[in-house]
């Protein structure tokens, strides 16, 4: 067996590896179009897809938005965890990712750990970014806008106390904010009014006018970047952690052959007629194809 380049973590030895570090022979690395897949309830998952066209340019990507159980961020726990495994599960299975990308705080804050254990797949999650804003407040206030299901997370509190103990982490949900972002890729107007009201659901809180850094802990969020921008003021840090999502999927596929093989897809839960007013935005990140699972 011919040796390739190094791959994955663990590769110490000169041996071609697999994610958790097994060694893996040439017949095991992924074809070169099977494509990463980005998973989120809607049209959150492209702040981090476009994060990702950045470092990963030749990456093939199946763009999965589970619009029939859109917002996750008002469902219970439960019924997060039961829709995202059984989708990824078949999802997976029907099209052989290379790698899954949780591209949603509120599905990877409740079913992370879950999903990892039933799938054989390389899964990355997406955590919020409280570690980033704590090393970047000056003030030691942050500010968090997620989902009602995020906020509430035992995975949130642990992320505050293992990186911002000697922080004030304020808290609000912002469900508006995911149905403002929705109809901004469909080509609506973004009343400034919703982002107002993100932006005073922090400020009011007790302490809030110290904020200095907000965590967007919502992939919807920053595709609302300009209009949470305005309307926090421009001494205020808006940090989310597409980037840092994006390293670790180029981390974990470093030396698989890759090729776009024709164009990437997107991938639905249910056909309605609301996706036909998003196909401009998911061509102009070319995502061309459409199709329900
Ligand atoms: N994009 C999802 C997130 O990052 C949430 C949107 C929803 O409520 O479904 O949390």
């Amino acid at each position: 067996m011919s040796k390739l380049v190094l791959t994955g973590p663990g590769a110490v030895d000169g041996a071609l590896r697999d994610w958790e570090g097994r060694v893996t022979s040439v017949e095991d690395m992924p074809a070169p179009d099977a494509p990463v897949l980005l998973f989120d309830s809607g049209v959150g998952g492209l702040s981090v897809l476009a994060a990702l066209r950045g470092l990963l340019p030749e990456a093939p990507v199946l763009y999965a938005a589970d619009n029939a159980g859109l917002p996750y961020g008002d469902k219970t726990e439960a019924q997060v965890a039961a829709r995202v495994a059984g989708l990824l599960g078949r999802m997976t299975e029907r099209y052989r990712p290379r790698l899954v990308c949780i591209a949603c705080n509120t599905a990877s804050t409740i079913a992370l750990g879950m999903v990892r254990e039933v799938l054989e797949v390389p899964i990355v999650g997406t955590v919020p970014a409280i570690k980033p804003a704590a090393a970047r407040t000056r003030s030691g206030t942050i500010g968090l806008l997620g989902t009602a299901a995020t906020i509430r997370q035992g995975y949130v509190d642990r992320l505050e106390s293992e990186f911002a103990a000697d922080k004030v982490l304020l808290r609000h949900a912002a469900p508006e904010l995911v149905a403002a972002a929705e109809a901004s890729l469909r080509g609506a107007p973004v009343d400034p009014e919703v982002c107002a009201r993100a932006a005073a659901g922090l400020r009011s809180q007790a302490g809030g006018a110290a904020i200095d850094t907000v965590v967007l802990a919502c992939t919807h969020f920053p595709l609302l970047t300009t209009e949470l921008g305005a309307a926090f003021g421009a001494d205020v840090a808006l940090v989310d952690g597409a980037a840092g999502i994006a390293r670790r999927i180029a981390h974990l596929t470093a030396g698989q052959p890759m090729h776009r093989n024709g164009t990437d897809r997107a991938l639905f839960t249910r056909d309605d007629e609301s996706i036909a007013a998003l196909l401009p935005a998911l061509a102009a990140r070319g995502l061309h194809g459409c199709e329900v699972l």
